[in-house]
């Protein structure tokens, strides 16, 4: 089918004033938008520039905003963002980040609030001799924030880190650390509270719920955050 597609093109480097680029393509129903846009890149414009990497929606490197929604470009098929001959695409880089060129945005302040949450595990036993068990119970706490791959579409969508307090840590920076928190190996939950108790921290959240319509792995992300909060309060009581 024939596709109109519109991509922002930005390169602060050059101080070039960002604009809207159309190409006009040929894409089959069932291709992914990633390969629309690599098509574009080999056959248009080699200075096309956006991250991908396993194609696969496994690495979270090709998150952007597709009609104003953010999407895996590898895990969007053009059948579901385009439902006519001609139909026009819109794709833009991840808001709430600086833009680096075209679809690339700078990840810095995104990984920096990700590793304020001390995502990795924290015990208290000396040193661990043999396996740590866990219930099928006490995996399935974790199961779903084990999903997260880093993505960044969560922060890029949440309204309060686009209007209210571009400060806030985040919802993938709460995910990542309730992997933890509700991890029964883990004893680091006094060392994560003061950032995830603070005004930065889980108490940002307004329940916008945009972070777990746009997850692509389906988490339920507004109800993590809003266990960690839960948690906070009875460890405070
Ligand atoms: S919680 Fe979902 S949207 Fe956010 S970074 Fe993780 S996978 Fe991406
Ligand atoms: S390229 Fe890895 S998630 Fe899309």
């Amino acid at each position: 089918m024939k596709l109109n597609i519109e991509i922002k093109r930005s390169n602060p480097e050059k101080n070039k004033k960002p604009f809207y680029q159309k190409y006009k393509v040929n894409g089959d129903p069932n291709d992914r938008l990633l390969d629309v846009l690599m098509d574009i890149k080999r056959k248009f414009d080699p200075s096309l520039s956006f991250r991908k990497s396993c194609g696969h929606g496994v690495c979270g490197s090709d998150a952007i905003v597709v009609n104003g929604k953010e999407r895996l470009a590898c895990k969007t098929l053009i059948k579901t963002i385009a439902d006519k001959e001609g139909a026009c695409i819109r794709i833009e880089p991840l808001r709430t980040l600086p833009v680096q060129r075209d679809l690339m945005v700078d990840q810095k302040k995104f990984i920096n609030s990700y590793r304020q949450v001390k995502p990795f595990f924290i015990t208290k036993k000396k040193a661990v001799s043999k396996e740590s068990v866990q219930s099928p119970e006490q995996r399935k706490k974790i199961d779903d924030a084990t999903k997260c791959i880093l993505c960044a579409s969560c922060y890029s969508a949440c309204p309060v880190i686009q209007k209210e307090n571009p400060q806030y840590i985040g919802p993938a920076s709460i995910v990542q650390a309730a992997r933890f928190l509700f991890d029964s190996r883990d004893d680091g939950f006094e060392q994560r509270l003061s950032e995830l108790n603070s005004p930065n921290g889980v108490w940002s959240c307004q329940n916008y719920f945009n972070c777990t319509q746009v997850c692509p792995r389906n988490i339920k992300v507004t109800k993590l955050i809003n266990l960690t909060k839960k948690d906070i309060k009875k460890h405070e009581s």
